[in-house]
């Protein structure tokens, strides 16, 4: 089973980014994480962090065939982008959503997530843990 991570813009700031909102990890340590989970639970992943809203759109556009499912934290593209909603929504791969942060306890803008609906579910407010929840939600819901 493979699993395509996508981590959207400023996640690679990680550690140093709002450290009371985001903590302290970085995004390599969650990368670490991320892959001694998945030897666990026999997966491969395939980590990607991406800027812009159109190579994510691409990414995932082009995931189908390579990968079995979609683990991603749209970042503030969480709020705002109709396109990687739609491209998740057309991709034909089950994706899971992740967010460090409690996202529902913060700002107003942050409590709507376009692309929430059209993914298996969310996990928020865990900080590193929200994505290994999230990928144990994933290979689960696809096994
Ligand atoms: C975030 C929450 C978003 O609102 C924010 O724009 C981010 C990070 C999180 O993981 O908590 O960039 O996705």
């Amino acid at each position: 089973m493979k699993i395509l991570v996508i981590h959207d813009p400023n996640l690679d700031l990680l550690g140093r980014r709002e450290p009371e909102v985001y903590g302290a990890t970085t995004l390599a340590e969650i990368d670490r994480q991320l892959t001694y989970l998945a030897r666990e639970l026999r997966v491969e992943v395939k980590i990607r962090q991406l800027a812009g809203e159109g190579e994510i759109v691409r990414a995932i556009g082009s995931a189908l065939g390579l990968f079995d499912g979609i683990l991603i934290n749209p970042a503030g593209y969480t709020h705002t982008s109709v396109a990687i909603r739609d491209a998740l929504a057309g991709a034909g791969l089950p994706a899971v959503e992740v967010h460090l942060s409690n996202t529902a306890a913060r700002e107003e803008f942050r409590h709507r997530s376009l692309s929430a609906p059209v993914t298996l579910g969310q996990v928020i407010g865990f900080g590193a843990t929200s994505y290994l929840l999230g990928l144990r939600g994933l290979v689960a819901a696809l096994a």
